[in-house]
């Protein structure tokens, strides 16, 4: 997780702990986070908002308006521009404030207005901390979905010991750092996805070609990302849109996908070859449009090379790779052979028999070979659904890798 250009709002509350949070806007600023600054009028009297503003490189901000210029500061634009919203300390008058929805100050008004997650750190002596008015606040606002930091225990200002002392800077950091890591399952995984139909030039004007409409491929890329994914999708030519938050590469040939594919293979820990590659190519491409001056004619073809195959020569343990397999007769039996003579470690199996199945449609039914494993089929179901099916198994089988 990085804090690179995330906006912390930050609010700061009325306790002498208030002075240790000029060490941790240092050290939001050093890990290059835009730290904005809201302080309750109290919370001045412990330290002053021109150091505040200083480390944070920012305006504190404390009033709803600005008694010199007049202008007015937004609660609402402040709370919704803020990625993370933290308040530290907070003490025992916010939280009750928060817990009950008042809004007598910019800092209570922004935290009624934030959508991100919101982080609170207490500050109080031991007796408010224990008290049950504060526990059931605390209570209140973890069920808003606010994540509580706990407090220390340690001497308190009052000369009492025990927990309420706000927690130290480095801690509340690495208590960020912790909850901002992404957690989703494939979070620092790279994929590459091949998609769509491949052309062969004849002539300038025509190609060999196939119906693959990409909408497998595409849905696969997609849920890839959603998982975490760094994807990077190598489409042959389809109408679909561009998909967002991945690298796309289009290309037109079985010989293009191929260079791209070589490209950026030895990076992948996921590869999912669902482009329906041209078998065989032109020859020669004529470099002018051929002439119907024939009566018959025949193009010499050769047959392109095997993406699939060559990757399953290529790849590492560490690496998943995915084919496709589309079968008229003989289909588990042709699919399995697929699978060894490829090197895949799964083959997933479209059946021409299915209605609703294939090339074109937004549905598909799959039966999913696995190389260390029984078959698994499933219902018609939409694409994106049938991707779902294919990144859970995915999912798997890069877990038992890292074992
Ligand atoms: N594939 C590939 N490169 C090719 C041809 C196919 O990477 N030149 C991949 C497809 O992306 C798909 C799988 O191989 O994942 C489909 O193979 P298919 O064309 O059905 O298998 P073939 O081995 O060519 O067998 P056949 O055509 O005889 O069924």
């Amino acid at each position: 997780m990085s804090f690179k250009d995330k906006n912390i709002l930050l609010g700061v509350c009325g306790s002498i702990a208030a002075y240790k949070i000029a060490s941790l806007i240092r050290l939001l600023v050093k890990a290059e986070a835009q730290v904005q600054v809201v302080m309750t009028p109290d919370a001045t009297q412990f330290i002053t908002p021109l150091t505040l503003s200083t480390l944070s490189k920012n305006p504190v901000l404390v009033d709803y308006y600005n008694t010199k210029t007049g202008e007015w500061n937004n609660h609402v634009h402040l709370a919704l521009k803020a990625d993370i919203m933290l308040i530290a300390p907070v003490s025992a008058n916010t939280l009750a404030k928060f817990a009950n929805g008042l809004c007598d100050n910019l800092l209570t008004a922004c935290y009624l207005s934030a959508k991100c997650p919101v982080y609170l750190a207490p500050a109080m002596d031991l007796d408010m901390w224990k008290h049950p008015a504060t526990t059931g606040n605390i209570t209140t606002l973890e069920s808003y979905g606010n994540i509580v930091i706990p407090p220390g225990n340690g001497e308190l200002a009052s000369g009492l010991v025990g927990d309420g002392r706000l927690a130290e800077p480095e801690d509340i950091f690495a208590f960020l750092v912790q909850s901002l890591k992404d957690t989703r399952p494939l979070s620092g995984k790279k994929a590459l996805v091949t998609a769509g139909p491949t052309y062969e030039a004849i002539d300038p004007v025509r190609f060999i070609g196939n119906h693959s409409s990409g909408k497998m491929g595409y849905a696969l890329a997609n849920r890839l990302a959603n998982l975490g994914a760094t994807v990077t999708l190598i489409s042959g030519p389809t109408h679909l849109q561009a998909p967002s938050g991945m690298t796309l590469i289009n290309v037109q040939s079985a010989q293009e996908m191929f260079n791209a594919c070589e490209q950026y293979f030895h990076e992948a820990d996921i590869m999912v070859m669902s482009a329906a590659v041209a078998d065989y190519t032109p020859k020669e491409v004529a470099s002018q449009k051929i002439k119907k001056t024939r009566e018959d004619f025949n193009i010499p073809l050769q047959k392109t090379v095997d993406i699939l195959s060559t990757l399953g020569q290529q790849k590492t343990r560490k690496q998943t790779l995915v084919g496709f397999a589309l079968e008229t007769n003989d289909e588990l039996k042709n699919a399995r052979e697929k699978l060894t003579r490829k090197n895949a470690d799964f083959i997933v199996l479209n059946s021409m028999q299915d209605k609703g199945a294939g090339f074109g449609t937004d549905t598909n039914k799959v039966t999913v070979i696995q190389k260390n494993g029984e078959p698994v089929s499933f219902g018609l179901k939409s694409k994106d659904e049938v991707a779902k099916d294919i990144c859970d198994l995915i999912i798997q089988h890069q877990q038992q890798l890292s074992l």
